[in-house]
């Protein structure tokens, strides 16, 4: 097992690798940590499987010896057309509506459980704003173990159905997703339920290390310039910036560590906020904002994250309420993929950095598309412009302007 520990972020204090939420002296947030002297080759990591799992000497819990369901190794596709009409040098978009549940969260997921797992949990639960709800429910039952999850009672009924289908006990919670994540914590102490974003919380979180190490894979083990993604807890985004980060120290790439942006609805933005004022601290918002998916407006990992933009020379930006169903179209239109509210976020964040001059043609840039449109569609319905016709080439042909 390449990890040794869990270690406060705060503190330093060291605790065993169990699942554990916080930081017994100081309540401050836990990570793994690995042991220095390990050493991980490009050819090992090659001749894993295709999935994130071909990572496992760099994630803190062991491989599952039967891989069911497996998330990751999700496409690496160039966006030309997208990236003239940015103006950024070379886009590319990395696929993760590939994943089981079509979101990212597949991938922390996979990683917590195995943790719940190895501690012969029953239960796998969480707190969450739609896409997390539906990666643990598909987890549990890729497993044979009963999913509970917390949700706000008035989110996108296509998210909620998609949790339900795999049997999953939904909490619709009368509240906002801080209610929920407050509540989780609360339920974690009574009941033996493994809530993979409470105590099993540094397990999840390193999950998302693996689109850092995927993109550098595909790359023919090179790193992009920049890499754009939407921020909700701000977990994903630091631990990508981390990913790199050990990437390097491992020597498995050469370069400089890729900047990292990150993007937030305008009616939800406390972490772009705080970048933009320049301060250390994260103050809550109340979420009133069309994406739904990162409504979080007491962010976990909000600090972690602006020191995150500050540390890798990126930067975070809050993206305009209205722009955010515009920029679903234009990423659908210009690239063939339809995502959602959160990637669509984050192309906001991209625009407005190369609006600002910090990036642009110069530039190879990675936009993380975390989350799936079909599960949100009613928020581009105004496309839908049918041509109503009878069933009648002739008339087809006459409306077309064909001559006879
Ligand atoms: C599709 C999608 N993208 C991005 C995020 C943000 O993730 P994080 O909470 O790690 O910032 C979420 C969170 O729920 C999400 O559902
Ligand atoms: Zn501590």
């Amino acid at each position: 097992m390449p990890a040794t520990a869990l270690a406060c972020r705060i503190c330093g204090t060291e605790f065993p690798l169990d699942p554990i939420g916080v930081c017994a002296k100081c309540f401050g947030p836990l990570e793994p940590v690995y042991d220095p002297g390990r050493t991980v080759t490009r050819e090992q990591i090659e001749a894993g499987p295709p999935n994130i799992w071909r990572y496992a000497p760099l994630l803190p819990v062991p491989a599952p010896a039967e891989q069911r369901l497996a998330p990751g190794f999700t496409p690496l596709v160039a966006a030309p057309r997208l990236a003239s009409a940015l103006g950024v040098g070379e886009l590319f978009l990395k696929l993760d509506t590939a994943n089981p549940t079509h979101s990212f969260k597949d991938r922390v997921v996979a990683v917590a459980c195995q943790k719940a797992l190895e501690h012969g949990y029953r239960t796998l639960a969480c707190s969450s704003t739609g896409n997390l709800a539906n990666a643990v429910a598909a987890r549990a039952a890729a497993e044979g173990i009963e999913a509970a999850v917390l949700v706000p009672a008035d989110l996108e009924p296509e998210k909620l159905i998609a949790t339900a289908v795999y049997g999953a006990t939904i909490f619709a919670v009368n509240g906002s997703y801080d209610d929920c994540s407050r509540l989780s914590v609360e339920l974690s102490f009574e009941l033996d339920w493994a809530f993979v974003n409470v105590e099993l919380r540094a397990y999840y979180a390193e999950g998302s290390k693996t689109l850092a190490f995927e993109i550098a894979e595909q790359l023919g083990w090179e790193l992009p310039d920049a890499v754009v993604a939407p921020i909700a807890s701000g977990a994903m985004y630091s631990k990508v910036h981390r990913g790199f980060g050990e990437l390097l120290e491992l020597g498995l790439v050469d370069g400089t560590r890729p900047r990292v942006f990150g993007g937030q609805a305008e009616g939800c933005a406390p972490v772009a906020t705080a970048f933009a004022e320049g301060a250390a601290r994260v103050k809550p918002v109340r979420p009133n904002t069309i994406a739904r998916s990162i409504a979080i407006g007491s962010p976990a990992d909000g600090d972690l994250a602006v020191a995150t933009a500050i540390d890798s020379r990126g930067a975070i930006h809050s993206v305009p309420e209205e722009e955010i169903a515009e920029n679903i179209k234009l990423l659908a239109e210009t690239t063939g993929v339809f995502g959602e509210t959160a990637p669509a976020t984050a192309l906001g964040a991209l625009r407005e950095a190369v609006r600002r001059g910090e990036l642009g043609d110069e530039d190879r840039v990675v936009l993380l598309v975390t989350g799936d449109g079909l599960k949100t569609p009613a928020l581009v319905a105004d496309r839908l412009e049918p041509v109503l016709v009878e069933p009648d080439a002739d008339l087809i042909l006459e409306r077309l302007g064909v001559p006879a």
